[in-house]
Formats: C-alpha cells, sequence, structure tokens
C-alpha cells in the first residue's frame, strides 16, 4: 500500500534517539556468535535485516537467550551445526557477505539465499577471495549471485587487494582470517567502517590496522580465540541522517541522541556543516569502542551547494540518497563523484535518486558513478519509485515533507529494514512544532 506525505511542514522541534546502528548490530550477534563464552548486548536493533542475521545463526545452532532491552548469544566458539535448509539472509547484504565468511570456516554443506534485490547483488567480491583461501562455493553465475553453497574447513591465509573500500568484504575475509592458517591482509583503497576490527579488540583480538602511502591495511593472525563481552549499541547515524536532514531543511531544531559518530561513518554530518547548516556534536563520549554524541541540528540557514569527492564516499555512503535531497534544495550546483558502488545497492540508487528528484522538479545530471544536482527554491510533491529500496523510500518521504503538495511512496513498509519506527519518528518531531 501507498503513503500519501503532505506537504510542506511548518517546522521541526524534538528529541529523538533513533534505532540502534545496523552494523554495529549485526557485528554484535556475529562476533558473539563465534566468540566462546556469553555476550551480553543491549539496545540491539531489531529490524528486518538484523533478524536475518539473527534467524540464520540459530539455523546454525546458536543459542539467543531474549531479555527485554538486552539479549545473550552463548557463544559456539566457531563450532557451528549444519543447517537443516537453505539459510535466508533477505534483503541483507550485510548477513549474506560477513556470514559467508563464517560458513567458509565450516566444514559442512550451507547454502544461502536472499530476496528478489540481494539475488540481484554481487557476491563475487567475497565468494572469490574465499575460494582462494580454500573454501569450496558453488552458486548461480560461477559464485557471483545467490543462491550460493559453500563447503568450508581447513582455510589458508590470503593477501587480498580490494579495488573498492568494502567493509562487508573487509570483514568476511577477517573472520575466514581468524580460522586460517597464517596472517590474513586486508587493504582497501579508502578506509572502510571499521567496526569489526574495533570489536574484534572488544572480544580479545588483536587485530593490526595501518595506513599505507595509497589506501589501508588490516591484519589478523589466525588461530587466535575471541572471548565473549557486554556490547552496548549506539544510536544508527544513517537513520539519524533523515531526522537530521528534515530540520535542516524544514526549520526549528533536533537533538538526536547518543548517534555513533565514528569518523568512517558521520561524513554526512560533516558534509551537512560544509552546506551551512548548524550541527553540532555535544557530549562526546565513547560506548563499547565507538565513538558517540548527541546531534544538534538547527535549521533555516541557507544551505548552499557542494562537491561530494570519491575519497569522502565511503563515510557517507548510504546517506547519499538523503545528501542528493537536501542538495537539491541547496543554492548553486552539488556534484557526487566516485560512488559507482550506488548501482549495486538494495536498488540502482543513482538511478533512483536521479529519476525520483525529476519528478520532484529539480534539475539533475547522471553520472555512471554519481550526479550533478543544480538546486531549486522549493520541490513538488510528486509519485515516488523505491523499487522496496528503504534509504529511497525515507529520504524520498523527507523530500515530500519539505515539498509543496502530495507526495506518494509506492512501498513504505520498506522501512523496516532498516528504521521500523521511521514514520512515526518522522511525524513526532513534526507535530511537537
Ligand atoms: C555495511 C557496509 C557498506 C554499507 C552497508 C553496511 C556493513 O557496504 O553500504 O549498508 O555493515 O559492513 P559495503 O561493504 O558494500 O561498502
Amino acid at each position: 500500500m501507498s503513503m500519501v506525505i503532505k506537504g510542506p511542514v511548518k517546522g521541526v522541534k524534538g528529541e529523538i534517539r533513533v534505532p540502534s546502528d545496523k552494523s554495529v548490530s549485526h557485528r554484535a550477534l556475529i562476533l558473539g556468535a563465534i566468540s566462546g563464552g556469553k555476550t551480553r548486548i543491549r539496545h540491539l536493533l531489531r529490524s528486518a535485516d538484523t533478524l536475518s542475521t539473527m534467524k540464520i545463526l540459530q539455523d546454525l545452532g546458536t543459542e539467543i537467550e531474549e531479555g527485554g532491552e538486552e539479549l545473550i548469544v552463548h557463544g559456539r566458539d566457531y563450532s557451528f551445526r549444519e543447517p537443516l535448509d537453505v539459510l535466508d539472509a533477505g534483503n541483507s547484504g550485510t548477513t549474506a557477505r560477513i556470514m559467508m565468511g563464517v560458513l567458509a570456516t565450516q566444514p559442512f554443506f550451507s547454502a544461502m539465499t536472499g530476496d528478489e534485490s540481494l539475488r540481484k547483488r554481487p557476491m563475487g567480491r567475497v565468494t572469490a577471495p574465499l575460494r582462494d583461501m580454500g573454501a569450496q562455493i558453488m552458486g548461480r553465475e560461477f559464485g557471483e549471485k545467490l543462491p550460493i553453497a559453500i563447503t568450508g574447513g581447513s582455510l589458508r591465509a590470503v593477501v587480498v587487494r580490494n579495488s573498492r573500500a568494502s567493509a562487508q568484504v573487509k570483514s568476511a575475509i577477517l573472520l575466514a582470517g581468524l580460522k586460517a592458517e597464517g596472517i590474513t591482509e586486508v587493504y582497501e583503497p579508502i578506509l572502510s567502517r571499521d567496526h569489526t576490527e574495533r570489536m574484534l579488540r572488544a572480544f580479545g583480538i588483536e587485530v593490526i590496522s595501518l595506513a599505507q602511502k595509497e589506501g589501508h591495511l588490516v591484519k589478523v593472525r589466525g588461530g587466535q580465540r575471541l572471548q565473549g563481552t557486554d556490547v552496548l549499541c549506539p544510536a544508527d547515524p544513517s537513520s539519524a541522517s533523515f531526522i537530521g536532514a528534515l530540520c535542516a531543511l524544514g526549520g526549528g531544531e533536533v537533538l538526536l541522541r547518543e548517534v555513533l559518530v565514528n569518523p568512517t561513518r558521520d561524513g554526512f554530518f560533516r558534509k551537512l556543516r560544509e552546506m551551512g547548516a548548524k550541527v553540532s556534536y555535544e557530549n562526546e563520549r565513547e560506548l563499547s569502542g565507538e565513538p558517540v554524541a548527541d546531534i544538534v541540528v538547527g535549521g533555516g540557514s541557507p544551505l548552499r551547494g557542494v562537491e561530494v569527492a570519491p575519497e569522502e564516499v565511503p563515510s557517507m555512503i548510504d546517506e547519499i540518497p538523503i545528501l542528493s535531497v537536501v542538495m537539491a534544495l541547496a543554492e548553486g550546483r552539488s556534484v557526487v563523484r566516485g560512488a559507482r558502488e550506488l548501482r549495486v545497492k538494495e536498488s540502482d540508487r543513482i538511478r533512483l535518486i536521479c529519476e525520483n528528484l525529476r519528478r520532484m522538479g529539480a534539475v539533475v545530471e547522471e553520472f555512471e558513478d554519481g550526479f550533478a544536482i543544480e538546486g531549486v527554491e522549493r520541490l513538488q510533491g510528486a509519485k515516488i519509485t523505491t523499487h522496496g529500496d528503504h534509504r529511497i523510500a525515507m529520504a524520498f518521504a523527507v523530500a515530500g515533507m519539505v515539498a509543496q503538495g502530495d507526495t506518494i511512496i509506492d512501498e513504505p513498509e520498506c522501512v523496516k529494514v532498516s528504521y521500523p519506527e521511521f514514520f512515526e519518528h518522522l511525524r513526532s518531531v513534526v507535530e511537537n512544532s
């Protein structure tokens, strides 16, 4: 069922703790399961994607005890049970890719699939290095697409030179590397989100992370054992970006509590500040090895167009749909380049950003690896196509709230992938104005 958003809002005001970080939540579950002993996770994100990870871990024999605000993962110390059926990663690329790294270490047969969107996404970036490590992998298009079958076992360490920054690929290889003979090294051109490295350290693993002349290197020695620990998940900066953008465009002030501000993740908020919005980090602190702050966004200042350079893209990769909406309402020209990866996310995000912004009256030029936007004074309500992509749905719901007239979002329920309370939260900050 589609949803109608009526714009424009008069202003935005409130205080929100958006749901917990999706990347940290996946990793807390997975690292808890591969460790020895118990892991207590507080404030885990419960969304469709993290529930896919949880279900797969349970299908592999992991006991997960629910207890209100927290849950306990009984670690299996990398000794899982052969699953009885095909594992289903749903819409979640992080689940599929990181879990393949874990499955590569297991001496049994497993098969994994996903929904229609995930079955279109490239998996060779993970299956190729895992095959080099010694795992047997079969799959559609020679292992490029799901469904994929894996029989793992004794692995050897590898040196992987990834041509793109990808935390999912890096994490899969590192988790396989911990059970491999020797030292596994992963190079990437720009440091991608480093939650796996930080969390592995909290589980007692020695991880070497080095800036290189060109790019970044991470390495782990095989044979180290993870020890269960406590993990507290902070609020997700990707989810917070939608509310922050609404405030920057709609006027007013919001306080976004306990947001993860890891420099590999907070590129959107830094860019929003560069565009002229009031953005401040207050009460900066550390939670479970990750930097966290309360972010205050003040709206109403005039915004100016900006450029996003290729090296800035990884720190805001999931926020580019909402950043494009802000750019469409900033004065002058904005350009994003070096973001080709957006074409193979939950949808072809470059195409959907350009198509939907044009329908709302923006002037947009599409490139293979990005786009350029000439800002306009006002967007017009329009019919939005999301292809079931949560971040496209949320970005254009925000656009609809500041546009003139009605905006129709075709599959609003897809927000459950990362931010099930999204529409209630939007309403709560607008109603309080
Ligand atoms: C994620 C890594 C990123 C990001 C995705 C979550 C993760 O993907 O876009 O939403 O949790 O590791 P890539 O690894 O493909 O860059």
